[in-house]
């Protein structure tokens, strides 16, 4: 039978370097309450004067690991690109990346899927694989959320989560009878709550779709209920984990990783507790990039292979849930 399994992976984060003491200069805010209440230190952002998107991100880090797999581009049957901040506001980033890598009619697809981009993400790359329709799919999470961010105290709730990055996996369908690759994986949404995190102009719903009133009402700013979000992630990510578990036929002891999204270190902590899960078993590098969005777990895990933390044969939970709210979890057997 065949299964889906990862080939390859890459990460690209750019060089401007910025510390929680370089952000308490541009507004009231400090080291210490971003390290308490986030586990965040430093975050990467791409240099202000450089005009690049996400696709350029996810460029470089599709070119690691199409190394990595072994693949030439010409190898790829679909592409498939997640990201919240992408650089046109149509078409896709994913169109661009396609022809950044020299690929002239190779279908591309868009994730708008947020935090929870990786998960919708491998979850259409396993069904395009085991119905036949794609065979080698890249997928590419990539961010560049600085350049939307309101640096002023106003916005310091959001503005001190997030970093810019990409990350790059290569998937692919794989006839064998052992138990790799995805093992199953589970999605969910909750437009009901869609407010409680957005950017919310430009914006069709208004007449035009964006002017000065707009911007002088900060419209055009993420705005977050980050407690609402918090309490609704301790919730499900436990309900998310148990579901996967049971749709793979698993239990919490063949866990042997856990590679969450990558949004605060306490909401992670507070779920290998709730599930009684060996902390050390917990995969956290958000100290060093912020929240990526869609590029946190390709990048979470392509440094995890890097370590060699990851063995032949060892159970992988991926799990997350942003804005949308969306959420999900993927067991994946190395
Ligand atoms: O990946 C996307 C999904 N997003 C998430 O998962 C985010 C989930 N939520 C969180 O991570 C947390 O809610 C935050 C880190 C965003 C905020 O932490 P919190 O413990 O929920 O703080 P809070 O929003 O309740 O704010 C506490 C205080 C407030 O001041 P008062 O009203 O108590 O005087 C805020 O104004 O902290 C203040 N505050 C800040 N102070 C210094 C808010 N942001 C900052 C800041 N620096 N950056």
């Amino acid at each position: 039978m065949k299964k889906t399994v990862i080939q390859g992976t890459g990460r690209y984060l750019p060089e401007w370097l910025v510390t929680n003491d370089d952000l308490s200069k541009m507004m009231d805010t400090s080291d210490e309450w971003i390290k308490q209440r986030t586990g965040i230190e430093q975050r990467y952002w791409v240099p202000e004067h450089l005009e690049i998107g996400p696709s350029d991100l996810g460029a470089e880090a599709a070119w690691i690991a199409l190394e990595k797999a072994g693949w030439k581009p010409d190898d790829i049957d679909l592409i498939i690109f997640a990201t919240l901040s992408p650089d046109l506001f149509f078409p896709g980033s994913g169109c661009l990346l396609q022809h950044k890598l020299g690929l002239t009619t190779t279908p591309a697809l868009d994730i708008r899927q947020q935090c929870s981009g990786f998960f919708y993400g491998l979850a259409t790359a396993d069904a395009f694989i085991k119905s036949g329709q794609a065979n080698r799919i890249l997928f590419v999470g990539a961010e560049i959320h600085s350049r939307g961010l309101d640096k002023s105290t106003e916005g310091r709730d959001v503005t001190v989560i997030f970093g810019d990055g990409g990350g790059a996996i290569c998937l692919e369908g794989v006839e064998t009878d052992e138990s790799v690759g995805i093992l199953a994986s589970v999605l969910h949404a909750q437009g009901e709550f869609a407010r409680n995190l957005m950017i919310e102009a430009p914006t069709f719903r208004h007449s035009p779709y964006i002017d000065e009133e707009l911007l002088r009402q900060g419209r055009h700013w993420p705005k977050m209920d980050g407690r609402a979000v918090f309490k609704h992630a301790v919730k499900r990510l436990p309900e998310v984990a148990a579901e996967v578990l049971e749709k793979a036929g698993l239990k919490i002891q063949d866990i042997d990783l856990v590679i969450p999204h990558q949004a605060n270190l306490r909401i992670n902590q507070a779920f290998m507790k709730a599930m009684d899960i060996d902390p050390n078993k917990l995969v956290s590098n958000i100290h060093k990039y912020g929240n990526t969005t869609a590029a946190s777990i390709p990048i979470a895990l392509d440094e995890t292979i890097e370590d060699g933390r990851i063995k032949k044969g060892d159970t992988i939970l991926f799990l997350g849930l942003g804005a949308g709210l969306t959420w999900g979890g993927i067991l994946y057997r190395f």
